[in-house]
């Protein structure tokens, strides 16, 4: 990957002083990425976390989770003496111009509300260590309006008081493209309340705008929300998709042919346009959930009803996806052996945080299955969530006297597996694609029974 410019040669360095100084408050996914490619462009970036063995493992050189390209950029960031990590801010707060914050904000327990104490903490922390001028830039997934009131909390408690301003730039990075999606994102989008704010962003993304990078600039509310329409309108794609298999289960009719029609329409398109098991992860669903539950509380649900049954489309997939494999198993689950192709959310990526995948397998486990979990890179995250169910990470060792196969995440090692061979392997030949990720024909042609959502 090529780097077109630095923040030397970019930055205002050059016209307007030096570049700014970064901090990343929140390593995880989101943040690590950030950091590492922040000072990979440049940037003396230093990346802070509550979390005392992710900041140890990052500081080492080691990436805690699997994003391909990842370590050996932060090898290089570590190497060039840009990037530091810690868990004291009040160290952030003496080095940072600019601080991102890229904590969490999942779903709360029992609510679709986002659970902000977090985002609060991280704000309420790194204000109290605020003495001069400095920006603080939200990048985590926010229910609207909550940069409004983080404003408040900063210029209450930074020493520094609204010489600390806030903004928000929220992020849209892919787990598994994370860094192409960091360093080459198809916009920026620039929430801010005055020019100098606007002026510390800018400087802060110089060598990415340099790019040719579009950059909307506009206020707290609507960056906020661009976010979460983002996801509304993904998760409602596929959600659509998945509706028309259910339509086209009930009518002979094959979505993958329907699907294939559709996306040659420059007006509909084919990305996110794909039948399956649908989404999961650590976004998607809770940024859906989140938006009702905001909408609700300024009396707006109704714009947004139509998200509920979008999640409820999904979460019917997962349900129908069981009901293929036992069909194919006889009628009953019972005793039955399954080798359950993928843990993780996606592929490429270790996250299993709402994993369809994992969902199913553990439904399976619940009706009496014997499931085996296969996944190249989430098994350790899988095994520490859910003990009960047995693991492997090679798909033919796993598959040896299988009752039913099926499909969950579509690594490209389950995409390519040869149905001979693993026809040689199972005691019965019997797959349910729930990601309409291998050729139907093909196994079918090696003796297969294949089964796929929407399709006949
Ligand atoms: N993962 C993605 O692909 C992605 C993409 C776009 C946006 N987002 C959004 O970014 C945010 C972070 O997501 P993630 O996937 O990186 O989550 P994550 O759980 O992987 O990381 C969050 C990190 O924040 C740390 N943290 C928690 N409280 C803290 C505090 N008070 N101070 C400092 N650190 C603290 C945690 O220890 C953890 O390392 C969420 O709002 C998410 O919706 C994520």
């Amino acid at each position: 990957m090529t780097i077109s410019a630095t923040a030397t040669e970019y930055g205002p360095g050059n016209e307007t002083g030096p570049a700014p100084r970064l901090t990343v408050i929140g390593t995880g996914y989101l943040g690590a990425t950030h950091a590492i490619c922040m000072a990979v462009l440049g940037y003396d970036v230093l990346g802070v976390d509550v979390d005392p063995d992710k900041i140890e493992r990052l500081a080492s050189g080691e990436v805690p989770f699997f994003e391909p390209g990842l370590p050996e950029l932060l090898a290089k960031a570590l190497d060039s003496g840009r990037l530091r990590f810690t868990t004291s801010f009040a160290e952030a707060g003496a080095f940072g111009d600019v601080h991102f914050i890229c904590v969490g904000t999942p779903q709360q327990k029992g609510s679709y509300a986002a659970d902000l104490t977090y985002v609060d903490a991280a704000v309420t922390e790194l204000a109290g260590h605020i003495r001069g001028p400095a920006l603080v830039v939200g990048k985590s997934t926010v229910p609207v309006g909550t940069a409004a009131r983080l404003t408040e909390l900063l210029h209450k408690t930074a020493p520094a008081g609204a010489d600390a301003q806030l903004a928000w730039n929220p992020e849209f990075l892919r787990e598994g493209y994370a860094v192409d999606d960091t360093l080459r994102p198809d916009r920026l989008v620039f929430g801010t309340t005055s020019a100098w704010a606007e002026e510390r962003l800018r400087a802060a993304f110089a060598p990415v705008i340099a790019q040719g990078t579009p950059v909307v600039v506009t206020d707290l509310p609507t960056a906020e929300l661009v976010k979460v329409a983002a996801n509304s309108f993904l998760a409602t794609k596929i959600s659509y998709i998945n509706a028309m298999a259910e339509v086209c289960e009930a009518t002979g009719a094959d979505v993958t042919g329907l699907a294939t029609a559709l996306s040659y329409d420059d007006r509909i398109g084919g990305r996110f346009l794909k039948p399956g098991l649908g989404f999961g992860g650590g976004c998607l669903p809770k940024d859906i959930r989140a938006f009702t539950h905001r909408a609700e509380e300024l009396g707006v649900g109704q714009a947004v009803a139509f998200l509920r049954e979008v999640d409820g489309i999904n979460q019917r997939r997962r349900a129908r996806t069981v009901d293929l494999v036992r069909e194919l198993a006889g009628g009953a689950l019972a005793g039955r052996r399954i080798t359950a192709l993928g843990a993780a959310f996606k592929p490429n990526s270790d996250d299993i945080r709402d994993a369809p995948a994992l969902d199913v397998a553990r439904t399976l486990h619940a009706a009496g299955a014997l499931v085996t979990v296969v996944d190249p890179a989430a098994v350790p995250n899988a095994r520490r969530a859910y003990p009960e169910l047995t693991y492997a990470t090679d798909a033919l060792a796993a598959a040896a006297g299988s009752d039913v196969v099926v499909l969950l995440t579509e690594w490209a090692q389950f995409r390519e597996i040869d149905p001979h061979v693993m026809g040689d392997v199972v005691a019965h030949r019997r797959i349910v694609d729930g990601r309409h990720a291998l050729d139907s024909v093909q196994w079918r042609t090696a003796g297969w029974d294949y089964r796929a959502l929407g399709r006949p």
